[in-house]
């Protein structure tokens, strides 16, 4: 058997579509633009890479995009002065610190500070707590996406055994709340489970978010199951370009798997394109208009 292989790429496009029609439409509607403000501090070169596609995405979505790039010694005051002054400007509905911050810099203290209503990446722990109780939340990106990939496959995921590996705040843990809300039987695995194989071994769907190379291998899983993964890990290739590849074995993974995301192509297209939507949403509540259909 050979897995199909869910296409992030194409799904991340036509959602990407589909939030452009919401934003014309309450720009003509409304004559409200929807605007993303993303912080960028120093130079990590991964983090200016999704700062750029983020700027692009978000402009070619019809949104205002304000990008804020400071150095990286760049005070814990001056960079909360500058949140509190985009929580404050009407323009802005969404609010996006690139992660991971400097040392010198209190990521908590940070994330705190931004107006829970423009928190587009959902890590506010209001945010966070409201999407652990069920309630409606903005919820962080990468998570969204596993789901909208998941569901291209499957319409309900209702009674299905999923297993997470892994438990950031970022990914795992709202992946995990994302699940229930979604009706599955959810397994949280880390790094400190014991007999990792034997838990994939039961699971319907597996997300990888370990960011461990290729550490899931195909003969942990079950066969036909979907696999989702989480994983993007730069690899070293003597005398050749780095290569990037996941948490799963993916070669390995295609004789057994029923379904499985790629790297790159997979869910790394869906974190930027979930963001327009949470931008969208986020505009639209602050306005309180209903929410959009996307
Ligand atoms: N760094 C890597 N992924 C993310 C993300 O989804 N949000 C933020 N803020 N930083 C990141």
């Amino acid at each position: 058997m050979t897995a199909r292989i869910i296409d992030g790429k194409a799904i991340a496009a036509e959602l990407r579509t589909r939030v452009a029609d919401e934003v014309a439409r309450v720009k003509r509607d409304h004559a409200l633009t929807p605007g993303l403000a993303v912080v960028l501090v120093g130079h990590d070169p991964a983090s200016e890479v999704y700062v750029r596609s983020k700027h692009t995405q978000t402009q070619a979505a019809g949104m205002a995009s304000f990008e804020h790039k400071l150095p990286e010694d760049v005070s814990q005051a001056d960079l909360l002065a500058l949140i509190a002054r985009l929580n404050r400007d009407p323009l802005v509905h969404g609010i996006l610190v690139q992660l991971p911050l400097p040392k010198s810099l209190h990521t908590e203290t940070i994330i705190n500070a931004i107006d829970p209503a423009k928190d587009v990446d959902g890590l506010h722990p209001n945010n966070a707590g409201r999407l652990a109780g069920g309630l409606a939340a903005l919820s962080p990106c990468t998570p969204l996406g596993c789901i909208i990939l998941t569901k291209s496959v499957y319409a309900s995921l209702e009674g299905m055994n999923a297993i997470v590996i892994g438990r950031s705040n970022l990914v795992g843990r709202p992946l995990v709340q994302l699940l229930l809300n979604e009706n599955a039987t959810v397994t949280i695995a880390h790094s400190r489970s014991r007999d990792l194989p034997k838990l994939c071994a039961q699971a319907d769907l597996v997300y990888a978010a370990v960011g461990r190379p290729e550490m899931v291998r195909g003969d942990w899983l079950k066969p036909g199951a979907t696999v989702i993964d989480v994983g993007i890990n730069r690899i070293a290739v003597p005398g050749g370009k780095p290569k990037l590849v996941g948490d799963v074995a993916f070669q390995e993974a295609l004789n057994v798997a029923g379904a499985i995301t790629p790297v790159p192509g997979g869910v790394g297209q869906m974190t930027v394109a979930c963001l327009l939507v949470n931008t969208l949403r986020a505009a639209c509540a602050i306005h309180g208009l209903p929410a959009p259909a996307v």
